[in-house]
Protein backbone atom coordinates (compact mmCIF):
# COMPACT_ATOMS: atom_id res chain seq x y z
CA UNK A 1 0.00 0.00 0.00
CA UNK A 2 2.72 2.13 0.04
CA UNK A 3 2.90 5.02 -3.25
CA UNK A 4 6.35 5.10 -5.22
CA UNK A 5 7.71 8.48 -6.77
CA UNK A 6 10.54 9.88 -7.84
CA UNK A 7 11.66 13.57 -7.32
CA UNK A 8 13.48 15.40 -9.91
CA UNK A 9 16.79 17.79 -9.47
CA UNK A 10 16.09 21.17 -10.01
CA UNK A 11 17.82 24.31 -11.20
CA UNK A 12 17.14 27.75 -9.56
CA UNK A 13 18.10 31.16 -10.93
CA UNK A 14 18.94 30.01 -14.33
CA UNK A 15 21.95 32.59 -14.36
CA UNK A 16 20.09 35.72 -14.58
CA UNK A 17 17.16 34.85 -12.38
CA UNK A 18 17.92 34.51 -8.97
CA UNK A 19 15.05 33.42 -7.16
CA UNK A 20 12.56 33.76 -9.72
CA UNK A 21 13.37 31.07 -13.02
CA UNK A 22 14.18 27.08 -12.21
CA UNK A 23 13.64 24.17 -14.04
CA UNK A 24 13.91 20.30 -13.09
CA UNK A 25 15.95 18.19 -14.83
CA UNK A 26 14.99 14.57 -16.07
CA UNK A 27 17.77 13.12 -13.55
CA UNK A 28 18.97 12.38 -11.42
CA UNK A 29 16.11 12.34 -8.63
CA UNK A 30 14.86 10.93 -5.67
CA UNK A 31 12.83 8.13 -4.84
CA UNK A 32 9.99 7.92 -2.21
CA UNK A 33 7.28 5.60 -0.80
CA UNK A 34 4.56 7.31 0.89
CA UNK A 35 1.52 5.50 2.81
CA UNK A 36 -1.44 6.76 4.93
CA UNK A 37 -1.08 5.79 8.39
CA UNK A 38 -3.93 5.20 10.78
CA UNK A 39 -2.34 7.75 13.59
CA UNK A 40 -2.26 11.39 12.36
CA UNK A 41 1.08 13.15 12.08
CA UNK A 42 4.27 12.82 10.22
CA UNK A 43 6.95 9.76 10.14
CA UNK A 44 10.13 10.28 8.38
CA UNK A 45 12.47 7.31 7.50
CA UNK A 46 15.72 7.98 5.34
CA UNK A 47 16.73 4.95 3.77
CA UNK A 48 19.91 6.72 2.24
CA UNK A 49 23.32 7.29 4.02
CA UNK A 50 22.84 10.81 4.43
CA UNK A 51 22.31 11.13 8.72
CA UNK A 52 19.55 14.03 7.57
CA UNK A 53 17.25 14.28 11.03
CA UNK A 54 13.94 12.35 10.47
CA UNK A 55 12.14 14.60 13.40
CA UNK A 56 9.37 15.88 11.36
CA UNK A 57 9.69 19.43 12.09
CA UNK A 58 13.84 19.51 11.31
CA UNK A 59 13.17 17.70 7.92
CA UNK A 60 12.32 19.26 4.73
CA UNK A 61 9.87 16.85 3.68
CA UNK A 62 8.43 16.85 7.47
CA UNK A 63 8.26 20.16 7.30
CA UNK A 64 6.73 20.55 4.33
CA UNK A 65 4.18 17.77 5.69
CA UNK A 66 3.52 19.41 8.65
CA UNK A 67 2.16 22.35 6.69
CA UNK A 68 0.08 20.28 5.02
CA UNK A 69 -1.47 18.41 7.62
CA UNK A 70 -2.85 21.92 9.12
CA UNK A 71 -5.28 22.11 5.94
CA UNK A 72 -5.81 18.36 5.74
CA UNK A 73 -9.29 16.71 7.09
CA UNK A 74 -8.90 16.23 10.80
CA UNK A 75 -6.53 12.71 11.53
CA UNK A 76 -4.54 12.32 8.62
CA UNK A 77 -1.03 10.36 9.15
CA UNK A 78 1.57 9.93 6.58
CA UNK A 79 4.64 7.60 6.49
CA UNK A 80 7.44 8.71 4.30
CA UNK A 81 10.61 6.57 3.13
CA UNK A 82 13.33 8.53 1.58
CA UNK A 83 16.00 7.25 -1.04
CA UNK A 84 18.01 10.34 -1.85
CA UNK A 85 19.99 10.10 -4.98
CA UNK A 86 20.35 14.03 -5.25
CA UNK A 87 23.65 14.80 -2.73
CA UNK A 88 22.59 17.29 0.02
CA UNK A 89 24.61 20.60 -0.92
CA UNK A 90 25.00 19.63 -4.19
CA UNK A 91 22.59 23.00 -5.87
CA UNK A 92 20.70 20.93 -7.86
CA UNK A 93 17.27 21.68 -5.12
CA UNK A 94 18.29 18.52 -2.89
CA UNK A 95 15.86 19.65 -0.45
CA UNK A 96 13.16 20.82 -3.17
CA UNK A 97 13.16 17.33 -4.06
CA UNK A 98 12.44 15.86 -0.25
CA UNK A 99 9.86 18.75 -0.02
CA UNK A 100 8.09 19.09 -3.20
CA UNK A 101 8.05 15.07 -3.09
CA UNK A 102 6.29 14.79 -0.01
CA UNK A 103 3.61 17.54 -0.78
CA UNK A 104 3.02 15.82 -4.48
CA UNK A 105 2.89 12.10 -3.09
CA UNK A 106 1.13 13.11 0.14
CA UNK A 107 -1.92 15.07 -2.20
CA UNK A 108 -2.19 12.32 -4.62
CA UNK A 109 -2.86 9.63 -1.51
CA UNK A 110 -5.41 12.12 -0.62
CA UNK A 111 -7.00 11.92 -4.41
CA UNK A 112 -6.02 15.42 -5.38
CA UNK A 113 -7.14 17.20 -2.70
CA UNK A 114 -5.10 20.01 -3.18
CA UNK A 115 -3.98 22.56 -6.21
CA UNK A 116 -0.51 22.57 -7.05
CA UNK A 117 -0.19 26.39 -6.39
CA UNK A 118 -1.05 25.11 -3.00
CA UNK A 119 1.27 22.22 -2.64
CA UNK A 120 4.17 24.64 -3.30
CA UNK A 121 3.38 26.97 -0.24
CA UNK A 122 3.49 23.71 1.83
CA UNK A 123 6.81 22.87 0.02
CA UNK A 124 8.08 26.10 1.09
CA UNK A 125 8.22 25.80 4.80
CA UNK A 126 10.50 22.49 3.92
CA UNK A 127 12.84 24.78 1.66
CA UNK A 128 12.79 27.12 5.15
CA UNK A 129 14.33 24.28 7.01
CA UNK A 130 16.96 23.95 4.70
CA UNK A 131 18.27 27.03 4.08
CA UNK A 132 16.25 29.96 6.18
CA UNK A 133 14.10 31.51 3.36
CA UNK A 134 10.70 30.44 1.65
CA UNK A 135 12.53 30.55 -2.29
CA UNK A 136 10.24 28.52 -4.67
CA UNK A 137 12.55 28.28 -7.86
CA UNK A 138 13.63 24.81 -6.78
CA UNK A 139 10.13 23.80 -5.17
CA UNK A 140 8.04 25.19 -8.04
CA UNK A 141 9.92 23.08 -11.24
CA UNK A 142 10.30 20.25 -9.12
CA UNK A 143 6.21 20.17 -8.39
CA UNK A 144 5.15 22.12 -12.63
CA UNK A 145 7.90 20.22 -13.90
CA UNK A 146 9.80 22.26 -16.81
CA UNK A 147 10.72 25.89 -16.36
CA UNK A 148 8.96 27.90 -14.20
CA UNK A 149 8.86 31.30 -13.53
CA UNK A 150 7.67 32.80 -9.75
CA UNK A 151 6.80 35.83 -10.53
CA UNK A 152 5.98 36.41 -6.85
CA UNK A 153 6.09 34.75 -4.10
CA UNK A 154 3.65 36.48 -1.65
CA UNK A 155 1.13 36.03 -3.19
CA UNK A 156 2.66 33.23 -5.02
CA UNK A 157 2.09 33.40 -8.71
CA UNK A 158 3.86 30.45 -10.43
CA UNK A 159 4.26 30.72 -14.48
CA UNK A 160 4.88 27.84 -16.20
CA UNK A 161 6.97 28.60 -19.43
CA UNK A 162 7.35 26.77 -22.32
CA UNK A 163 10.66 25.77 -24.12
CA UNK A 164 12.25 24.17 -26.93
CA UNK A 165 14.54 21.09 -26.14
CA UNK A 166 17.37 21.56 -24.28
CA UNK A 167 20.15 19.59 -22.74
CA UNK A 168 21.71 20.29 -19.67
CA UNK A 169 25.13 19.54 -18.45
CA UNK A 170 25.60 20.23 -14.54
CA UNK A 171 28.93 19.30 -12.44
CA UNK A 172 28.80 19.29 -8.80
CA UNK A 173 32.65 19.66 -7.99
CA UNK A 174 32.58 17.73 -4.54
CA UNK A 175 32.54 20.70 -2.09
CA UNK A 176 29.55 21.72 -0.05
CA UNK A 177 28.12 25.24 -0.21
CA UNK A 178 25.13 25.51 2.49
CA UNK A 179 22.46 27.35 0.68
CA UNK A 180 22.20 30.06 3.63
CA UNK A 181 25.78 31.05 3.56
CA UNK A 182 25.72 31.45 -0.12
CA UNK A 183 22.66 34.17 0.98
CA UNK A 184 24.47 35.18 3.54
CA UNK A 185 27.15 36.57 1.67
CA UNK A 186 25.22 38.87 -1.11
CA UNK A 187 24.77 42.54 -1.16
CA UNK A 188 21.43 43.58 -0.30
CA UNK A 189 21.60 46.62 -2.67
CA UNK A 190 22.23 46.65 -6.19
CA UNK A 191 23.11 49.44 -8.15
CA UNK A 192 20.96 50.31 -11.25
CA UNK A 193 22.67 50.17 -13.94
CA UNK A 194 23.10 46.35 -12.92
CA UNK A 195 19.75 46.01 -11.68
CA UNK A 196 19.15 46.93 -15.90
CA UNK A 197 21.18 44.73 -17.39
CA UNK A 198 19.93 41.98 -15.23
CA UNK A 199 15.92 42.47 -15.49
CA UNK A 200 16.97 42.93 -19.90
CA UNK A 201 18.35 39.61 -19.32
CA UNK A 202 15.52 37.60 -17.92
CA UNK A 203 13.45 39.40 -19.91
CA UNK A 204 15.41 38.15 -23.04
CA UNK A 205 15.91 34.85 -21.38
CA UNK A 206 12.00 34.32 -21.32
CA UNK A 207 11.40 35.85 -24.92
CA UNK A 208 13.99 32.97 -26.43
CA UNK A 209 12.20 30.13 -24.67
CA UNK A 210 8.91 31.23 -25.62
CA UNK A 211 10.39 32.17 -29.41
CA UNK A 212 12.43 28.90 -29.30
CA UNK A 213 15.09 31.32 -30.48
CA UNK A 214 18.55 29.52 -29.00
CA UNK A 215 20.47 32.40 -29.60
CA UNK A 216 18.81 34.97 -27.54
CA UNK A 217 19.00 32.46 -24.85
CA UNK A 218 22.54 32.13 -24.91
CA UNK A 219 22.82 36.26 -24.90
CA UNK A 220 20.32 36.29 -22.05
CA UNK A 221 22.25 33.99 -20.17
CA UNK A 222 24.13 36.23 -18.15
CA UNK A 223 24.42 37.58 -14.10
CA UNK A 224 26.15 40.71 -13.35
CA UNK A 225 24.42 40.71 -9.16
CA UNK A 226 24.82 37.14 -8.07
CA UNK A 227 27.57 35.16 -10.26
CA UNK A 228 30.70 37.57 -9.34
CA UNK A 229 29.61 36.78 -5.57
CA UNK A 230 29.50 33.26 -5.75
CA UNK A 231 31.35 32.58 -8.12
CA UNK A 232 34.28 32.87 -5.70
CA UNK A 233 33.40 30.19 -3.74
CA UNK A 234 33.63 27.57 -6.63
CA UNK A 235 36.91 26.44 -7.28
CA UNK A 236 37.62 26.41 -11.14
CA UNK A 237 34.48 28.31 -12.30
CA UNK A 238 35.68 30.90 -14.86
CA UNK A 239 37.53 27.62 -16.58
CA UNK A 240 34.51 25.55 -16.51
CA UNK A 241 32.23 28.31 -18.12
CA UNK A 242 35.18 29.15 -21.04
CA UNK A 243 35.85 25.78 -21.65
CA UNK A 244 32.10 24.64 -22.07
CA UNK A 245 31.45 28.01 -24.37
CA UNK A 246 34.11 26.51 -26.46
CA UNK A 247 32.77 23.19 -26.72
CA UNK A 248 29.61 24.89 -28.00
CA UNK A 249 27.18 24.99 -24.73
CA UNK A 250 24.67 28.24 -25.04
CA UNK A 251 25.87 29.53 -22.30
CA UNK A 252 25.19 28.60 -18.08
CA UNK A 253 26.47 29.36 -14.74
CA UNK A 254 25.75 28.40 -11.16
CA UNK A 255 23.30 26.07 -10.38
CA UNK A 256 21.08 27.75 -7.35
CA UNK A 257 23.82 28.60 -4.93
CA UNK A 258 26.33 26.39 -5.97
CA UNK A 259 28.65 24.47 -5.79
CA UNK A 260 27.03 22.73 -8.53
CA UNK A 261 27.71 24.23 -12.33
CA UNK A 262 24.99 24.18 -15.34
CA UNK A 263 25.59 24.69 -19.12
CA UNK A 264 22.51 24.54 -21.68
CA UNK A 265 23.14 23.23 -24.51
CA UNK A 266 20.68 22.84 -27.96
CA UNK A 267 21.70 19.08 -28.75
CA UNK A 268 22.84 16.00 -26.47
CA UNK A 269 25.73 15.64 -28.64
CA UNK A 270 27.06 19.70 -27.07
CA UNK A 271 25.92 18.49 -23.90
CA UNK A 272 28.36 15.84 -23.75
CA UNK A 273 31.28 17.51 -25.42
CA UNK A 274 30.88 19.84 -22.62
CA UNK A 275 30.81 17.37 -20.06
CA UNK A 276 34.33 16.34 -21.77
CA UNK A 277 35.38 19.63 -21.26
CA UNK A 278 34.19 20.22 -17.28
CA UNK A 279 36.02 16.78 -16.56
CA UNK A 280 39.46 17.77 -18.30
CA UNK A 281 39.51 21.22 -15.84
CA UNK A 282 38.34 19.34 -12.75
CA UNK A 283 40.91 15.92 -13.25
CA UNK A 284 43.93 19.27 -14.07
CA UNK A 285 42.98 20.81 -11.14
CA UNK A 286 42.46 17.99 -9.03
CA UNK A 287 39.55 18.49 -7.33
CA UNK A 288 36.76 15.57 -7.07
CA UNK A 289 33.43 16.01 -9.64
CA UNK A 290 30.34 14.69 -10.52
CA UNK A 291 28.65 15.22 -13.81
CA UNK A 292 24.78 14.68 -15.03
CA UNK A 293 23.92 14.96 -18.02
CA UNK A 294 20.29 15.69 -18.83
CA UNK A 295 17.46 16.58 -21.03
CA UNK A 296 15.02 19.62 -19.39
CA UNK A 297 11.86 17.95 -18.16
N1 LIG B 1 17.49 30.93 -5.37
C1 LIG B 1 18.14 30.20 -4.33
C2 LIG B 1 19.53 30.79 -4.10
C3 LIG B 1 18.25 28.77 -4.74
O1 LIG B 1 20.22 31.01 -5.08
O2 LIG B 1 19.88 31.04 -2.94
C4 LIG B 1 18.98 27.91 -3.78
O3 LIG B 1 18.97 26.59 -4.27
Amino acid sequence: DFLTLYSPATVANMVCGFDVLGFALEAPYDTMHMRLTDEPGVQIVHEDDFHLPTEPARNVAGAALLALLKAAPAGTGFEVRINKAILPGSGIGSSAASAAGAVVGANKLLGGFFSPEELVRFAMFGEEVASGAQHADNIAPAIYGGVTLIRSTDPLDIVPLSAPPLHATVVHPQIEIRTADARQILKQEVPLKSAIRQWANVGGLVAGLLQADYQLIGRSLEDVVVEPVRSILIPGFAAVKSCSLEAGALGGGISGSGPSIFMLSETEATAQAVATAMRTVYEKLGVDFRIHVSTIN
